[in-house]
């Protein structure tokens, strides 16, 4: 599980004028709606006695969380502006803070970003150019996975499987003759074009589906990962004009969960009584998806290519594996979790937000101890490694059509 990304924690809809409990990255958070309606989030665990704030309301100024066990009020700032027994003059001191995380409300989705990193350095949101726009049918729904989510992302823009996994996608036969036509890749996203010969549509009225894609014809596939958000996003070119776009926003609740907030849209067939059969084809995939995912061993994301091999149908995964491990190796953005796990149910402990940097720099401390992080790599040592696997990928697809490297 990776800090120091924009994830989603919930749909805008659900956060109106109670506060919501949220999970991400392992951790509880507690999201509200302040007067302006704008979205808070904090750390879901009170200074004091270890409320949950979550558990409690919003103030009747609408700018503080009330903790429901002995009612100190948390701005949206994560400060603590109000001790009931205490009386008015009381002064909160200044150290009486819990996490506060940025919040974004895009695409009917409420983003946090779960780090401590200034406003300029983080990677932004993945832009949804098909949201909002009346040339395109969209849908929403949610999958849950007991999968961590790297996983969940590597599936989603793996093209070999889908001769296997999904019928509807394409044949065992025709396994050898989709290929990877192009990458693009930047540091925090790649691109792919992909060729793929999948089956005739079926079904619908009177057969209606079968008109839209003759058996095997040549289909281009174009999937695309973020690391904000861990999102997948595909684009399937139907043919002139009818297009399907998959944005999959895959968040890591915890390392054995991962909650999928996804959209869907289309550019033909825009009416409502379309939608059903779509959401009915959408589920069946993940579906089929999740029976291998759930499955698959060992249950992490492998971070070196020491115990696995690769060929050249990977490659555009492998541009998720290297940007990923970067983040790890080099930024040392990786939750320690063995190390988090020696402190369970003993301590409460938090990832840092910005507003405790700014704390700590200024020398007020802060209450709850930072999430231990996996620290980086230095030197020699991590680019050793990282060539290794290179120079490994290159010999064991050596007799691929094309190369593996991108
Ligand atoms: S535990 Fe939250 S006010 Fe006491
Ligand atoms: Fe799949």
């Amino acid at each position: 599980m990776i800090t120091n990304l924009w994830y989603v924690a919930e749909w805008s809809e659900t956060v109106l004028d109670k506060p919501v409990k949220a999970k991400v990255l392992g951790q509880n958070l507690v999201l509200f709606r302040d007067l302006e309606g704008k979205v808070k989030c904090l750390a879901d665990v009170c200074l004091h006695r270890g409320g949950s704030l979550s558990g409690g309301w919003v103030n009747k100024k609408r700018d503080c969380v009330v903790c429901p066990y002995h009612g100190w009020e948390y701005n949206g700032k994560g400060k603590c502006e109000k001790i009931p027994s205490e009386g008015d003059d009381f002064k909160v001191p200044p150290r009486f803070k819990v996490d506060a995380y940025p919040v974004e409300e895009k695409y009917g989705m409420i983003w946090v970003f779960m780090g401590d990193l200034e406003e300029e350095k983080r990677y932004p949101i993945p832009p949804l150019p098909e949201y909002d726009n009346p040339e395109w049918r969209g849908l929403k729904t949610e999958f849950t996975w007991k999968a961590e989510a790297s996983r969940v992302v590597e599936n989603g823009i793996d093209i070999a499987h889908a001769s296997f996994v999904h019928p509807v996608f394409g044949y065992p036969s025709t396994a050898e003759d989709n290929y990877i036509d192009q990458v693009e890749k930047h540091e925090w996203w790649a691109r792919s074009t992909n060729v793929m010969f999948p089956p005739q549509l079926k079904g619908g009225f009177l057969g209606w589906r079968n008109f839209i894609r003759k058996d095997k014809q040549e289909t281009r596939v174009h999937p695309e990962w973020h690391l904000p958000g861990m999102i997948v996003r595909i684009k399937i070119d139907l043919r002139e004009g009818w297009h399907i776009v998959m944005f999959d926003a895959n968040t890591p609740v915890d390392e054995h969960t991962t909650r999928t907030f996804a959209w869907q849209f289309r550019t033909f067939f825009k009416q409502k009584m379309f939608d059903k059969g779509s959401m009915k084809r959408l589920k069946t995939i993940l579906d089929e998806d999740a029976t291998i995912v759930e499955d698959s061993n060992p249950y992490y994301l492998p971070e070196t290519l020491a115990n696995e091999v690769s060929v050249k149908s990977d490659k555009f995964m492998s541009t998720f594996r290297m940007a990923r491990r970067k983040l790890i190796e080099e930024k040392g953005w990786q939750i320690d979790m063995d190390e988090r796990d020696k402190h369970k149910g003993k301590k409460v402990l938090t990832i840092a937000s910005p507003v405790r940097r700014e704390a700590e720099q200024e020398g007020q401390g802060w209450v709850f101890e930072k999430m231990p992080t996996v620290a980086p790599i230095k030197g020699e040592g991590a680019k050793n490694e990282f060539e290794k696997d290179v120079e490994q990928l290159t010999t064991d697809s050596a007799n691929s059509k094309d190369s593996f490297v991108v």
